[in-house]
C-alpha cells in the first residue's frame, strides 16, 4: 500500500498531519525523527513529511532529521519547524524574528506551484513560528510570502523538496487539506488505497498467520474498542477461536450488559463469557469512601475475577487480543513517535495475565494503527450498530468513580436510571454526537427541597458533557439551557431519591473529566 511517512519531531500537530493525510484516504504513519527510511518495509514509501517541533533548530540539541532521508528519492514536505531543519541543512539561514507570526495570515503566492494548485492567492493560513528562513537553502526559491514579507512556503521543484512555514493540517487554514492533496496525491503520486475494508483484508491475513489454529481471548469491557476487537477478530477467525469476557462489575451503565451481549451475539460469537461478579464489587467497596482506594479496590476485583475465570475456561495458551489504538501507542512512547507522555498510565491497570501474556508474545492489538474516528469507521464496517460505535467513552472503575463517597447498590440504582435518563434525551435531542463525553455524578450531599407542603432531603446530581478530542483536555459543552432545564424536570420527576441536579462548567485543567 502506498504510505506516506510523517516524521516526528515533537510537533502539537504531528498526529494530526497523519490523520488528514488518511482522511484523503492515503495511509501515512508516524515515525520518529531519526528513524531510517531504508529500515521501513511494511508498505510503499511515495512522501515523507517532516512535522513541526518545540524546538528551535538554532538550539544545539535540536532534533535532525535521519540523514538518508534525503537520500530516499520521494518528495519531501517540510512544515514549520520541518521547513527550517531542511533550510539549516542545505545551506540556508534561520533567524529568529523580531515580530512572530501566530495565528491568521494570509498569503500572497509569488508564482505558480504544485503545492498551491487551485488555492487562490491571498488565501488565509495559519501561523506558529519564531524562528523564520532568512536565507533560502541551495536549489530552493520562495514561491509564497506572508504580509510582513516573511518566506512562507518554499520549493525545489527538481528534487520535488518543498517548505511551508505554515501549519496546512490544522482547521483554521484556509485550503489546508487542499495543499495535502496536492503533495500527497499530485506531487507524491500516492494513490488512495486506506479504507477500512482494505484493512480489514491486510489485518486478517496477519491475524490468521500470527494466530494459526489457537485461540484468542479478548476481555471485553463494553466500551467501542474492545468490542470492535472483538468483531473483527469474529471476522477474520474461526468464531470458534474466539473467546469474549465480559466482567459485570455491578457498576456498569443501564442495560449495558444485555446490550453489549445481544451485539457480539449478533457477530457471531458463540464462546461469550459474562461474568456477573456485582456482588464481589460492592462487597469489597462497602465502607470505602477514598476515591483512590475505591479505585484500587475495583482494580484488584478485577485482575482476581480474570485470573480465576480464565483459569476455569481451560485456555492457557490463548493469545490475548486489546483493543490498544495508535494514540495509546504514541501516547507511551512505543516505537512510533518520541514524545511519550504518561497522563493516561494511571487508568490502565496493570493487570498481570496482560504482562505475562506480553512476555510471552502472545497479545495481539489490531487497532494499534488506527485513530479513534477510524475504529469507529471500522465498527460500522463490521456491521455495529450506531448505538455501540458511537457510544461515549466509559472508564474501567465505571459509576464507582461517579457516585462520590462509598458505593451501594441503591446508589448504583439511583445514579444508573439517572443516567440513563441523561443520555436517552441527549439521544432525542441531538446532543450526543456533539459531545465527546457525558455523564450523571451522584453526590454524597442531600440537599433541602419541598414536595407538597413538607420538607424534604434529597441527593444532587451533577450533569457533565465535555467537548474534546481525545481526552487529555476537554471543555464545557455549550449546552442549551432549555434542554437542560428540561433534562433536570425530567430526572428529579422520574428518580425520586434525586431532588436538585446542577451543570458542572469546569474544563480539564484544572479539572477532570471524571469527578474522582
Ligand atoms: P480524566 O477523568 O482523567 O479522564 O479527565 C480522561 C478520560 O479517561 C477516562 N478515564 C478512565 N478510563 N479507566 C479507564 O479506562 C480509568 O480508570 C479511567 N479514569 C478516567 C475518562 O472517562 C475520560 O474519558
Amino acid at each position: 500500500m502506498d504510505c506516506i511517512l510523517i516524521y516526528d519531531f515533537g510537533g502539537q500537530t504531528c498526529q494530526l498531519i497523519s490523520r488528514r493525510i488518511r482522511e484523503l484516504g492515503v495511509y501515512s504513519e508516524i515515525v520518529p525523527h531519526d528513524f531510517d527510511p531504508f529500515q521501513y518495509s511494511n508498505h510503499t514509501i511515495k512522501g515523507i513529511i517532516l512535522s513541526g517541533s518545540p524546538y528551535s533548530v538554532r538550539e544545539a540539541d535540536a532534533p535532525k532529521p535521519h540523514r538518508r532521508v534525503f537520500e530516499r528519492g520521494v518528495p519531501i514536505l517540510g512544515i514549520c519547524y520541518g521547513l527550517q531543519v531542511m533550510a539549516q541543512l542545505f545551506r540556508g539561514k534561520v533567524e529568529r524574528l523580531e515580530k512572530q507570526e501566530y495565528g491568521r495570515a494570509p498569503l500572497q503566492l509569488l508564482e505558480a506551484s504544485p503545492l498551491f494548485e487551485g488555492v487562490p492567492n491571498g488565501f488565509v493560513s495559519w501561523m506558529s513560528h519564531g524562528d523564520s528562513v532568512a536565507t533560502p537553502p541551495s536549489g530552493f526559491k520562495i514561491v509564497a510570502v506572508s504580509k510582513e514579507g516573511i518566506p512562507a512556503a518554499l520549493e525545489d521543484r527538481e528534487r520535488s523538496w518543498y517548505g511551508i512555514q505554515f501549519h496546512p493540517e490544522v482547521t483554521h487554514c484556509e485550503f489546508g487539506m487542499k495543499i495535502l492533496e496536492n503533495f500527497s496525491l499530485r506531487i507524491c503520486g500516492a494513490r488512495k488505497e486506506w479504507s477500512m475494508e482494505r484493512y480489514i483484508e491486510t489485518v486478517r491475513t496477519q491475524i490468521q498467520q500470527r494466530v494459526g489454529n489457537s485461540k484468542v481471548l479478548v476481555l471485553i469491557s463494553g466500551g467501542v474498542d474492545s468490542t470492535v476487537t472483538g468483531a473483527l477478530l469474529l471476522k477474520c477467525l474461526d468464531p470458534n477461536q474466539v473467546h469474549l469476557m465480559y466482567i459485570d462489575t455491578g457498576l456498569m451503565r443501564k442495560n449495558e450488559t444485555q446490550e453489549v451481549g445481544e451485539n457480539l451475539r449478533k457477530m457471531g460469537a458463540t464462546h461469550l463469557h459474562i461474568i456477573d461478579a456485582s456482588s464481589r464489587f460492592l462487597e469489597a467497596l462497602r465502607g470505602v469512601e477514598d476515591p483512590e482506594k475505591k479505585r484500587q479496590i475495583i482494580g484488584d476485583q478485577f485482575i482476581r475475577v480474570q485470573e480465576e475465570e480464565v483459569g476455569k475456561l481451560g485456555i492457557t495458551d490463548a493469545f490475548l487480543a486489546q483493543g490498544t489504538l495508535y494514540t495509546d501507542m504514541i501516547e507511551s512512547g512505543k516505537g512510533v513517535g518520541k514524545k511519550a507522555q504518561t497522563i493516561k498510565s494511571h487508568h490502565n491497570v496493570r493487570s498481570p495475565l496482560v504482562e505475562e501474556k506480553r512476555a510471552k508474545g502472545l497479545v495481539i492489538e489490531p487497532l494499534e494503527r488506527l485513530y479513534k474516528d477510524e475504529v469507529r469507521a471500522l465498527g460500522r464496517e463490521l456491521g455495529l450498530p450506531p448505538s455501540i460505535v458511537n457510544r461515549h467513552p466509559f472508564p474501567g472503575p465505571g459509576l464507582g468513580v461517579r457516585i462520590l463517597g462509598e458505593v451501594t447498590e441503591e446508589k448504583c440504582r439511583i445514579l444508573r436510571e439517572a443516567d440513563a435518563i441523561y443520555l436517552e434525551e441527549l439521544k432525542k435531542r441531538g446532543l450526543y454526537d456533539q459531545i465527546w463525553q457525558a455523564f450523571a455524578v451522584l453526590l454524597p450531599v442531600r440537599s433541602v427541597g419541598v414536595l407538597g407542603d413538607a420538607r424534604d432531603y434529597r441527593y444532587v446530581l451533577a450533569l457533565r458533557a465535555v467537548v474534546s478530542q481525545d481526552g487529555m483536555t476537554a471543555d464545557v459543552f455549550d449546552f442549551p439551557m432549555k434542554d437542560l432545564k428540561e433534562i433536570s424536570s425530567l430526572i428529579t420527576n422520574a428518580v425520586p431519591q434525586v431532588g436538585r441536579v446542577v451543570y458542572d462548567v469546569s474544563s480539564k485543567p484544572p479539572a477532570t473529566i471524571e469527578w474522582e
